[in-house]
C-alpha cells in the first residue's frame, strides 16, 4: 500500500519535528500496511516554504537514518504546493516537485474558498505537462457548497485526493458526508493519509480502505490503491469505469 501525502519529514513544516517522530511516523505506517510514503511538506502555505532542492535533500537524509537503523522502508519526494499566482513561475525555477518526479503535481486549496484563477492556473500547469492533484476538496468550503465548482475542475483534467481521516469521519459529519458525496459521483481518484504525527493526525488508510469496501465496493479499492502506485511509478492512472462515469452525470444532474 503506497500512502502519496504525508509530513513526516522532520522540521520542514508541522508534520515530524524530529528523527524520532519521523521514525514513530515510519512504524504506525507500517503497521497500517503502508510500504512506501511519499513526503509532501507543505509549500507556500503562509507558514512555510518548502522547495525541491531541500526536499530531496531532506528525504536523501531520511532514507540514509533509516537504513542505519535498519529499517526497511522507502520515503519518496513530493510536496503540497499551495495554490498560488506564481505556481508556474517557481516551476520554471525548479522549486516546484511533483510526486517522486512523475507528472502528477499536488495543489491545496485555501480552505474556505476556490481562488478564481484556479481553473486557468490548472490548465495552464496541463498545458506544462503536469497533472494537477487538488488534495482533500472534501474540506474545502466553497466546494462543500457548490459541488459543481468540483465537478468542473475534474471534468477540466483536474485529478483528486481524498483524505483516509475524512472517509472515516475523524474531520466530522460534514465532512465525511460530502467525501461520501465526490467518491459516489467519481470526482476523487487517490486515498491518502495526510498524516502529521502518530497522535491526532495519523494514518488510517487502512480503516479508510475497509470502509470504501464495506459501503462502496472492492473495485472502488483497487483503483485507488492501483492509482497510488502509477502515481509514484509516473504512469497513466487507471481509466474509469463507464458506469461511475454515467453515475457522476447522474448526480450532477448537468447531462
Ligand atoms: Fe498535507
Amino acid at each position: 500500500m503506497i500512502d502519496l501525502h504525508c509530513h513526516l519529514l522532520p522540521e520542514v513544516d508541522d508534520g515530524a519535528q524530529t528523527m524520532t517522530d519521523m521514525l514513530a511516523m515510519v512504524e504506525k505506517a507500517k503497521e497500517d500496511g503502508i510500504t512506501a510514503i511519499v513526503a509532501t511538506p507543505h509549500h507556500n502555505n503562509g507558514h512555510y516554504q518548502n522547495i525541491k532542492a531541500n526536499i530531496i535533500d531532506c528525504v536523501e537524509k531520511v532514507n540514509d537514518y533509516l537504513t542505519e537503523n535498519n529499517v526497511d522502508f522507502t520515503v519518496l519526494p513530493g510536496q503540497e504546493c499551495r495554490i498560488t499566482g506564481e505556481l508556474l513561475t517557481e516551476y520554471e525555477q525548479d522549486e516546484i516537485l511533483t510526486l517522486n518526479h512523475s507528472k502528477y503535481l499536488f495543489i491545496e486549496l485555501p480552505s474556505s474558498n476556490v481562488p478564481k484563477y484556479t481553473s486557468k492556473l490548472l490548465y495552464d500547469l496541463q498545458l506544462n505537462g503536469l497533472i494537477p492533484v487538488i488534495v482533500h476538496p472534501e474540506r474545502n468550503r466553497e466546494l462543500m457548497e457548490h459541488p459543481d465548482k468540483l465537478y468542473r475542475l475534474v471534468e477540466q483534467g483536474a485529478l483528486t485526493q481524498i483524505t483516509a481521516a475524512s472517509v472515516i469521519g475523524l474531520f466530522g459529519k460534514k465532512i465525511k458526508s460530502f467525501t461520501d458525496e465526490i467518491i459516489d459521483a467519481n470526482l476523487s481518484h487517490f486515498i491518502a493519509s495526510d498524516a502529521h504525527n502518530v497522535t491526532n493526525r495519523s494514518f488510517h488508510l487502512r480503516a479508510a480502505y475497509d470502509r470504501i469496501q464495506q459501503e462502496f465496493s472492492e473495485e472502488l479499492v483497487y483503483f485507488y490503491s492501483e492509482n497510488a502506485e502509477y502515481v509514484i511509478r509516473d504512469e497513466y492512472i487507471m481509466k474509469e469505469h463507464p458506469e461511475r462515469i454515467r453515475r457522476r452525470k447522474k448526480f450532477f444532474g448537468i447531462f
